[in-house]
């Protein structure tokens, strides 16, 4: 059974591993290349890693999934999705987003949202059984550019009002 764990700076060699083992896998599933991140220092590793949350499984040492959640203006941004196939249909990649989820609901954002390929109807369904909505928003693939993308959205905000009223003090406008 993989563990997972939120990856600190010091663990960039198995970030590159599964970013590897990923953009090997489904290469126009992500919006990078294998050059791109092949290219990468290690302070790059170290300075992504410190602006995105990642959540990365292991399995006797080696990485086996990943899901990272980076800061956007809409809120968290779920990126690097991603487990091995031999994992797929089981409970890691829900796990590995869960862990994105509780990280921005800590951090106080009001939503996570993804952007996945239209293409992509396995993704699109596990996004869709998570609570994930399309938001209307559509756009290109910034690596793959003659694929359309679709941006879903996961509200937290059912979460922000419990136990407290909503409106302001007297009443007035809370309807
Ligand atoms: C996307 C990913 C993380 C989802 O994890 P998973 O373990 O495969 O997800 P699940 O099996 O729990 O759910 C997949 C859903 O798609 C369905 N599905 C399975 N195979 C499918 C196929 N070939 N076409 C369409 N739907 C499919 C499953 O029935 C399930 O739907 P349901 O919950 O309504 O029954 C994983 O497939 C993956 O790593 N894919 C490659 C990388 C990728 O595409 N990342 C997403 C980038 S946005």
């Amino acid at each position: 059974m993989p563990r997972i764990d939120r990856a600190t700076e010091d663990d960039w060699p198995l970030l590159r591993a599964v970013r590897v083992a990923a953009l090997t896998d489904v290469p126009r599933a992500f919006a990078s290349t294998l050059e791109r991140q092949h290219s990468m220092t290690e302070a790059q590793w170290r300075a992504w890693l410190g602006e995105v949350a990642f959540f990365l499984a292991t399995e006797d040492g080696e990485p086996v999934g990943v899901a990272g959640g980076a800061p956007d203006p809409a809120g968290l941004e779920l990126v690097s999705v991603w487990v091995a196939a031999r994992h797929r249909g089981g409970p890691l990649a829900a796990e590995l987003v869960g862990g994105v989820v509780e990280h921005a609901r800590a951090s106080g954002h009001a939503a996570v949202t993804a952007w996945v390929g239209g293409w992509n109807d396995r993704a699109a369904r596990f996004y869709a059984r998570l609570g994930f909505a399309p938001t209307g928003r559509t756009d290109l693939n910034p690596v793959y550019r003659a694929q359309c993308e679709v941006e879903l959205s996961l509200p937290l905000s059912d979460d922000l009002g419990h136990g407290r009223p909503v409106g302001d003090q007297d009443g007035d406008r809370v309807r």
